[in-house]
């Protein structure tokens, strides 16, 4: 979480600053804040609240200059307000730094400082790091180090990065060492963007502020710092010293950011379904043999055969994803699956066979738990996969190899279109695994036209949003809900809980139907409507008469049912139809109108849909 930016160059850092903490804002937006070198000096601005704030005040107090590095809070310690907003000052102000991330050992390391006599304004971790950098420069100096050398700085950061305990993407500006910028990262992601036009460098936790600027960057390392000028970029491991930055080239840097003709990113993006689950599939059925082609799993076919277990590993709505994708593996490849908590899984030690495959589910490629867990199993020598969004992501870059959804940006905190991808994306890959194992030609045959079908039953179950908004109206002022469904519906009743939490603040419990007899019905009340994924299915029956024994108990129940069935309108206080759809495509429908219900009834209550509050788009925290 927390986005940071920099510049160094001729243009006027503020504007690009501004404009690229706007581009970061998924990241947090508690509190954001710039700092800008000019002349011996360095203006900062920093406010409580969105980068919007940020921008009043600039534009009413302005700072000028073409150095300066920016940052947009997700707060960890201390709590938002404006002193422990970020940039902070170290010493007297000869430092001024931007963090993401935590630093673990923080408590310690002030009390340390403290006896040396610096002063602490904030109840931030990150303020020590500047503190530190300062204390560490200045000691340099009284060694006789030249106090204007960009050697001196680099020793005071390596210094301080070593008494670091946690997570960490810094930016550093000096105030007397003009036109250069300092980064280091452990943990927490940092791109340099190189200038095209002259000579200039950006840096950013992503490369989307970098948009209209460049495309070529380089990403730093755990462990490297990076000293950035104009017109140069050096590269120092901690233990291997100066390394040869390498330089990709990204396809393109998204500028896919505006809102169109919709008044939301979330209702944008629902909307995009259509088109991303088009962009999954793309390339990669393969009609002639009946299976799913990939471009990236480096791994040959006989390799892939001595799989034995698969694990999914992933947070929120991802985790959601892969237990849609532990149901399609156990069904189509026969290979026993689980899924795991990322956060439980990096610090848990389960039996895991040599033959055991893993595969880390994630939007963003930088969720912090999802990244060590996927490291602890590649340090056991697991294969490990990433299933990703964001393309050239520390996840993307660090999995032995993968599948990018292709979906586009996710801007809206609450995903959308990047679940329904990602189960895209699971059932090629258990299509896939499959038909290297039991699964018949005529099998991959039907699902192959089964999946090539879904763009087209999506967009006609968007059909529903004006039906979806007349239900929300109905029932937004309910403080409780209970979602259920059963086998490949049960995660997308997880999944319609989670959505509905985190956008409308409401208690929500997403269970498979069956259990609620064991807990959740004791809830059931004339105020608490449940909310019934039951479509068609082998166990139809069953799923109806749990919704029949919450209605004997004169719970409203909203469902989301097959066109063409007759019998719930009946039962059920509200009725959402979506395609009939063979089961384990379900997931694809079923959580559009939860999606939708949970939009209109967080709009109806005033609620902040793209920007939900306490949450972030990508967690790069623990
Ligand atoms: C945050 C987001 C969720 C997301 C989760 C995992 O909590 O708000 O929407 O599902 O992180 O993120 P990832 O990028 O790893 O899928």
């Amino acid at each position: 979480m927390c986005g940071i930016v920099g510049y160094v160059g001729f243009r006027p850092a503020p504007e690009f600053l501004i404009d690229g903490l706007r581009r970061l804002e998924y990241r947090g937006y508690d509190s954001a804040g710039i700092a800008v070198q000019h002349c011996d000096e360095i203006g900062i601005r920093k406010r409580a609240g969105r980068v919007e704030e940020l921008a009043k005040l600039v534009e009413a107090n302005p700072v000028e200059g073409s150095v300066g590095i920016g940052h947009t809070r997700w707060a960890t310690h201390g709590e938002t307000t404006d002193i422990n907003s970020h940039p902070h000052v170290g010493g007297n102000g000869e430092v001024v730094i931007v963090h993401n991330g935590v630093i673990e050992n923080y408590v310690k390391l002030r009390e340390q400082l403290q006896t040396l006599g610096y002063v602490f304004r904030t109840t931030t971790d990150s303020e020590i790091i500047a503190h530190m950098i300062c204390h560490y420069w200045l000691e340099q100096i009284k060694l006789g180090e030249d106090p204007e050398s960009h050697e001196t700085c680099l020793k005071a950061i390596q210094l301080s990065v070593a008494r670091f305990k946690g997570t960490y993407g810094v930016v550093a500006i000096f105030r007397d060492i003009p036109d250069v910028i300092f980064a280091a990262r452990m943990g927490s992601p940092l791109v340099i963007g190189i200038g095209k036009i002259r000579n200039e460098h950006f840096i950013a936790s992503d490369a989307s502020p970098f948009v209209g600027y460049t495309n070529e960057v380089v990403y730093i390392n755990d462990h490297e710092i990076a000293v950035i000028t104009a017109d140069r970029m050096d590269l120092h491991h901690q233990e291997s010293g100066k390394t040869t930055p390498s330089i990709h080239t990204l396809d393109q840097v998204s500028s896919d950011i505006d809102l169109g003709d919709f008044e939301h990113y979330m209702l944008k993006e629902i909307f995009e379904q259509p088109e991303a689950i088009e962009n999954c599939l793309r390339g990669r059925i393969d009609e002639e043999s009946a299976t799913a082609r990939f471009g990236g799993l480096n791994l040959t076919p006989r390799e892939l055969r001595q799989i034995d277990r698969i694990i999914f590993t992933a947070c929120g709505t991802s985790w959601h994803a892969g237990l849609v994708g532990e149901y399609l593996f156990e069904e189509f490849a026969r290979i026993p699956t689980e899924v795991e908590y990322a956060s439980e899984l990096r610090y848990r030690n389960p039996p895991m066979s040599e033959d055991t495959m893993v595969f880390a589910i994630t939007q963003s490629g930088e969720t912090a738990d999802t990244l060590a867990a996927m490291r602890e199993c590649k340090r056991k020598g697991h294969k490990s996969m990433a299933i990703c969004n964001v393309v050239g992501s520390t996840i993307a870059r660090e999995a032995d190899g993968g599948i990018y959804l292709h979906a586009g940006p996710e801007i809206g905190v609450a995903s959308t279109k990047a679940f329904t991808s990602q189960v895209t994306a699971l059932t090629l890959l258990a299509l896939y695994f499959g038909r290297i194992r039991d699964l018949s030609y005529p099998a991959g045959k039907r699902i192959i036209k089964m999946l090539r079908a879904m763009p087209e039953l999506i967009q006609q179950t968007l059909a529903c949003n004006d039906h979806v908004r007349d239900v929300a109206e109905r029932y937004f002022g309910f403080n409780n809900y209970l979602y259920m469904g059963r086998l490949y519906n049960f995660p997308v009743a997880l999944e319609g809980a989670l959505k509905l939490k985190e956008i409308s603040y409401i208690h929500a419990e997403g269970y498979p139907a069956a259990e609620m007899k064991h807990g959740p019905i004791a809830l059931v009340d004339e105020q608490t409507p449940s909310v019934f994924v039951v479509p068609h299915g082998g166990i139809y029956p069953k799923v109806m008469s749990n919704l029949e024994e919450v209605k004997a108990r004169r719970g409203p129940v909203i469902a989301i049912a097959c066109e063409g069935d007759h019998r719930i309108s009946d039962l059920a206080d509200e009725v959402i139809f979506v395609p009939d759809v063979e089961e384990f495509l379900q997931p694809l429908v079923t959580s559009i109108p939860l999606q939708l219900l949970s939009y209109h009834v967080a709009v109806l209550r005033g609620c902040n849909v793209d920007r939900p509050r306490n949450l972030a788009k990508s967690v790069t925290v623990e």
